[in-house]
């Protein structure tokens, strides 16, 4: 049997009877490059077929002994990964036209011109190429899909793992930490002159110190817990005017020392809001620390203002302090993130209170933006719904 001698990978299997016109056909194809075998009968096809990788079969339609049909049909039930393509006389030209609708590529019309022959071949073997090309990659774009969301989980697990580590050491310090704040209050409440002048100051600055550390220990905790998922939100309602009045007392050492001024500008009628009232009350204080303490000249205006729909409620907060590049505007809100300005590097701060800011404002499916302009002055505002009926925890990534 001619077949028997053909390699493995094979681009054109013919099966014809006619031994003669598969001959010249297998001589043809192989002048073009291609590596052909040739059947005599329809059942040695099949087998070749079912044992070999094969892109395209030239199947004459009238056989010994299976129809072209049914090698067809075969080729389909068996998801044989071969493109068909029927060889056909003028006698069976609607038999092939049909055979098309069952899953064939195209059909031959014997006899057949050569240079139809060839362009019919060559796009046949192309197509199956780029056809088994496109499974390999769709298979390896599936495979690096799966590595990615195993990668993916391992890092939010990790993540987890990080917060919940990042909770228990800032628990850890902050121990100790007020008992030292706890004894050096004592210390300095013992006003018996057991103290000298100096050794007071001393006290007042690792007072002064150890509360630093003690805001920064706060944060990264909040921090840790929202990144963990374990911050909930308590819904109360209240009047926004009270927790602004309440900020501003907050912050009014900071201000007089300052002398910056700080004005309200809230509408009359102002509707109660439903959200979680200590953290629009953070989220107001850390904008409001940042507008004291970004700010330079003396006597400048922070200005808080209110506006309100029958849905949403829009604070900001607005300076004249030092200003914020475009491009440091987005980073800021990320955690540890400073602006890069040698003037914004002469305060204190750990980068954490806008990261707060924004989780805050996001677990209450709000938003926050920044206008800035180097050296005129900021404005943060952020939108929060008035009330939290379709509130989803948030999502993080
Ligand atoms: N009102 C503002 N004016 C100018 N720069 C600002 C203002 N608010 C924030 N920034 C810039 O954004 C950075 C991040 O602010 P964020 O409040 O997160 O951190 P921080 O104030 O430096 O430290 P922390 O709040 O943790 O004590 C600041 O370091 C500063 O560079
Ligand atoms: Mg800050």
């Amino acid at each position: 049997m001619p077949h028997n001698n053909i390699k493995n990978d094979t681009d054109v299997l013919i099966i014809d009877d006619e031994v003669f016109l598969g001959e010249t056909l297998k001589d043809l194809l192989e002048d073009e490059g291609y590596r052909v075998a040739l059947a005599i009968d329809g059942e040695s096809g099949l087998r070749f077929l079912k044992e070999n990788s094969c892109s395209v079969a030239v199947i004459d339609i009238i056989l010994p002994d299976i129809s072209g049909l049914n090698i067809l049909k075969t080729i389909k039930d068996s998801r044989i990964d071969c493109l068909p393509i029927m060889l056909t006389a003028y006698a069976t030209l609607e038999t092939s036209i049909n055979a098309l609708n069952e899953g064939a590529y195209a059909y031959i019309i014997k006899p057949y011109k050569v240079e139809d022959v060839k362009t019919t071949i060559r796009n046949a073997v192309d197509k199956q190429r780029l056809s088994r090309e496109n499974r390999a990659l769709l298979k390896d774009l599936q495979e690096i899909n799966k590595n990615l969301s195993q990668a993916n989980a391992r890092l939010t697990e990790l993540d987890k793992l990080k917060s919940q580590f990042l909770a228990t050491v800032t628990h850890e310090i902050k121990t100790p930490l007020t008992s030292i704040i706890g004894y050096t209050n004592l210390l300095l409440q013992q006003k018996n002159q057991m103290l000298t002048q100096a050794q007071m100051d001393i006290l007042l600055r690792i007072r002064r110190n150890s509360q630093t550390l003690e805001d920064l220990l706060d944060q990264v905790l909040d921090l840790s817990r929202i990144e963990s998922g374990k911050v909930q939100i308590h819904l109360e309602t209240f009047n926004i005017k009270d927790v602004i009045q309440e900020a501003i007392y907050i912050i009014e050492p900071i201000v007089m020392q300052k002398r910056v001024a700080v004005k309200t500008v809230i509408p009359d009628q102002i509707l109660p809001m439903q959200a979680d009232r200590g953290k629009v009350k953070q989220i107001l204080l850390n904008l409001l620390t940042n507008a004291v303490k970004f700010t330079e000249i003396l006597h400048a205006e922070i200005i808080i203002q209110v506006a309100q729909t029958s849905d949403k409620i829009t604070l900001s907060v607005k300076d004249q302090g030092i200003g914020i590049a475009s491009e440091d505007q987005k980073a800021i809100f990320e955690p540890f993130c400073r602006a890069d300005s040698a003037v914004s590097k002469k305060y204190r701060g750990t980068g954490l209170g806008l990261s707060i800011v924004r989780e805050f404002v996001n677990l209450h499916g709000g938003t926050v933006c920044v206008e800035s302009e180097l050296g005129k002055g900021s404005k943060f505002s952020f939108t929060l719904p008035l009330r939290q009926d379709n509130l989803k925890p948030p999502v993080h990534q």
